[in-house]
């Protein structure tokens, strides 16, 4: 009996670890499988969410991103005065970012209505890339606005799974 129960227990860790984690899983149908696991594993909600929540969590992420890449908007004021007009447009862009796509984005998934989670997902991606876009060719902000655009078809792919 002793023995049986254990033969069971250990055939049920061995298909959990040839399969791999839910996260790895989910990574794995993303654009970008090693962004997406380590952003996933840095949060402690990551290892017992459902797809919901761990799209809640790239969208937590996002908002993170968004903080920090207004505080930097914000410090360039003083640094590059003769790039005032590109970083007015991109402080508006990364306040819609904030304002009002990831709210949108973590209520639609919270209400379980995704399709409207997309499309404030993909919106920060484009955000960024408009904001980008109005340094003409010299933004200092090159490497958050890749940072927001891998986040942002991540958090889509994943997004897209609860469609
Ligand atoms: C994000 O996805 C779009 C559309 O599939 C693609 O054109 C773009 O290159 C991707 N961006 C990054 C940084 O992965």
């Amino acid at each position: 009996m002793m023995m049986m129960m254990m033969m069971k227990v250990m055939m049920m860790v061995t298909v959990m670890v040839s399969e791999g984690s839910i996260i790895e899983q989910t990574c794995k149908e993303t654009p970008d499988f090693n962004l997406c696991v380590s952003l996933l594993n840095s949060d402690p909600r990551g290892s017992s969410a459902d797809t919901s929540g761990l799209a809640l969590i790239l969208i937590d992420k996002i908002k993170v991103l968004t903080t920090k890449t207004l505080n930097e908007i914000n410090g360039l004021y003083k640094k590059r005065p003769e790039l005032k007009r590109a970083l007015d447009e991109c402080s508006r862009r990364y306040k819609t970012i904030l304002n009002a796509d990831v709210p949108e984005a973590i209520e639609a998934i919270s209400k379980g209505v995704p399709k409207f989670g997309e499309d404030g997902v993909i919106d920060a991606g484009v955000e960024a890339s408009v904001c980008e876009g109005g340094f003409k060719g010299r933004s200092p902000l090159t490497s958050l606005t890749k940072s927001m655009q891998k986040i942002s078809n991540v958090t889509r792919a994943i997004v897209r799974m609860l469609l």
